[in-house]
């Protein structure tokens, strides 16, 4: 079903490369510039948005194996992910239930039990509390009250979501809106992760803006991309989640039967998961993508964004350095091309240098983005799960 989707926005978007137009919004749309560095603001989307939606902590490429685990900062709250023996994925609060320090640092490794580096105390795959120190002379406690605190996580289409508040009623899948089943015909599930890296950036919504912009391609990026594509974009909707293509992709399967059109071919563009993601392909070293996941940072004008280079394929010694070349070129066109503008356009709004930013009526993936993060923002804990259709 979700090929049919795919060759139908196919469909759509030669109809349109043909015709040399796009969908326009209805009118140029404005936002206010203080959206981009109001503290308020600012807390309030870390808040209502990035505390309560699922958010993608990791590729399952990153954590394939039982015992793989993980421990990420997530807009500020400290995450444990871990695949249990079973094979399940498990997320928790990474804080000891003992005082409170995380119980494993920061990065990735393989682990049958988690050991607190403050006083030893141990912690099953599962989160459960396993041994105290020195028990007989700590004294009694319920064991069973004090394991890792659980988060809800999904694993889909090779993609691991969780949700930072504990007590969340939102239903995950219904959050999804059928976007995943759109990114399982990547078939994340057996890729492989072959680089990661961290970067720095502006305001998350000027570095989101960004993910789903097509408009700046042949300017911002003439000297890496090349001037001579086109700066048009056509936008799909999956609840909150949108995918972006240009529409003059499709010329080669124009006189193709749809039978024979290969999946792949009908994967380009950019993949947004909002809030916090982009999924764009690339081919350096082999069918890759690099998968982009934002958080904000400590202050409405910084963000940090790790960048995941996932290869369909394992690459052998050429291919790898082609990859390494695929993600050095991206590391550039993100860092100097898309931040440094970005960092640029956030000095001078937190400057006061204007009192609103526009979206174009071709600029349709900044309207219902911005939509989306003013009806979070006002939408209180019992009206999420009706905010999305499923
Ligand atoms: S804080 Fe973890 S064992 Fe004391
Ligand atoms: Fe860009």
């Amino acid at each position: 079903m979700s090929r049919e989707r795919l060759i139908e926005m196919t469909r759509h978007a030669i109809g349109h490369a043909q015709a040399g137009t796009i969908d326009q919004e209805p009118d140029v749309m404005k936002i206010p510039a203080a959206n981009y560095y109001d503290p308020d603001r600012f807390d309030t989307e870390v808040k209502q948005i990035f505390r309560r939606m699922p958010l993608v902590l990791a590729p399952t490429a990153e954590l394939p194996n039982p015992g793989d685990y993980k421990a990420m900062d997530a807009a500020g709250m400290p995450v444990l992910l871990c695949r249990d023996r079973d094979g399940e994925v498990r997320a928790f609060i990474n804080s000891c239930s003992h005082r409170g320090t995380a119980v494993a640092l920061d990065g990735t490794g393989n682990t049958s039990r988690f050991i607190c580096p403050y006083h030893g105390w141990t912690f099953s795959q599962q989160g459960k509390l396993l041994g105290i120190a020195s028990q007989e002379d700590f004294g009694d406690i319920d064991k069973t009250a004090y394991g890792l605190t659980p988060l809800p996580v999904k694993e889909q289409a090779g993609i691991i979501w969780g949700v930072l508040d504990p007590n969340s009623e939102l239903d995950i899948t219904r959050f999804l809106s059928g976007y995943d089943e759109m990114l399982g015909n990547f078939g994340f599930k057996s890729w492989h992760l072959f680089e990661t890296r961290t970067v720095r950036g502006p305001n998350w919504k000027i570095a989101y803006d960004g993910y789903m912009d097509l408009y700046h391609l042949p300017v911002l990026h003439r000297e890496s991309f090349g001037a001579g594509g086109s700066n048009q974009a056509l936008y799909y909707a999956w609840g909150p989640h949108q995918r972006v293509i240009s529409p003059s992709r499709y010329a080669h399967l124009v006189d193709k039967p749809e039978t024979e059109w290969p999946t792949a071919d009908l994967m380009v563009g950019v993949w947004t998961i909002f809030p916090h993601v982009s999924i764009a392909s690339f081919y350096g070293g082999g069918r890759s993508v690099m998968l982009s996941q934002l958080f904000p940072g400590e202050k409405p004008g910084e963000s940090f964004t790790t960048q995941y280079y996932l290869m369909e394929n394992e690459p052998d010694e050429d291919q790898a350095r082609e990859a390494h070349e695929q993600f050095k070129l991206l590391e550039y066109v993100v860092e100097v091309e898309d931040y440094g503008t970005g960092l640029r356009q956030q000095k001078a709004l937190e400057a006061g240098g204007r009192d609103h930013v526009l979206f174009g009526r071709n600029e349709g993936g900044g309207h219902r983005f911005h939509g989306w993060v003013d009806r979070l923002i006002d939408a209180d804990d019992k009206e999420l799960n009706g905010l999305f259709v499923g």
